[in-house]
C-alpha cells in the first residue's frame, strides 16, 4: 500500500518534472538577438531581403519558439504575447513556403515596434 503510494508519488513528480522540462525556454530573449537580429550579416536581415535559405528558417523556428516562453523584460505580456507568437508563426510559414509569408515575416520582425515596448532602455 505504501509502496503503491510511493511509487505513483514518483510517477506524478517525475511527469511534472517532464512537462517544465519540455515548456523551459531554450534560449534568453538576449540570445535571440545576438543569434538572429543582431549585426550587418544577421539571419533576419538576410531572410528580409529574400534571400532566406532552408537552414536559416530552420534557425528562426529553433529561436523564436523560446520568445512565447519568456517572460518580457518590460511591457505587457499580453503585447509580448502576440508579437512573438506571429514572429514564431511567420518562420513557420517561411519554413512551410506558405505565399505571404516573407510580407508576414517583415511585419513580425520590426525591430522599433516591439523595443520601444518591451526593450529596457
Ligand atoms: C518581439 C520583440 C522584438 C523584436 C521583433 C525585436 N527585438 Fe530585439 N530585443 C527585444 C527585447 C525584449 C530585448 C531586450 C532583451 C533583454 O534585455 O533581456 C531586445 C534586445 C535586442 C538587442 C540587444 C541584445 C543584447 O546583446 O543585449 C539587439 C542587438 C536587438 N534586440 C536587435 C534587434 C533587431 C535588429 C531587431 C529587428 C530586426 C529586433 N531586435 C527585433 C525584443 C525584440
Amino acid at each position: 500500500m505504501i509502496k503503491t503510494w510511493i511509487l505513483s508519488a514518483g510517477l506524478i513528480a517525475g511527469s511534472a518534472f517532464l512537462a517544465t522540462a519540455a515548456d523551459a525556454p531554450k534560449y534568453t530573449t538576449k540570445e535571440v538577438m545576438k543569434a538572429l537580429h543582431k549585426g550587418d550579416d544577421a539571419v533576419a536581415k538576410k531572410v528580409s531581403k529574400g534571400e532566406g535559405t532552408a537552414a536559416d528558417f530552420d534557425l528562426l523556428v529553433l529561436y523564436y519558439t523560446a520568445l512565447p516562453l519568456n517572460d518580457p523584460p518590460k511591457g505587457d505580456v499580453k503585447s509580448w504575447q502576440e508579437k512573438t507568437v506571429a514572429l514564431l508563426d511567420s518562420a513557420k510559414a517561411l519554413k512551410a513556403g506558405k505565399a505571404g509569408a516573407l510580407d508576414q515575416y517583415k511585419a513580425a520582425v520590426n525591430c522599433k515596434a516591439c523595443h520601444s515596448v518591451h526593450k529596457p532602455d
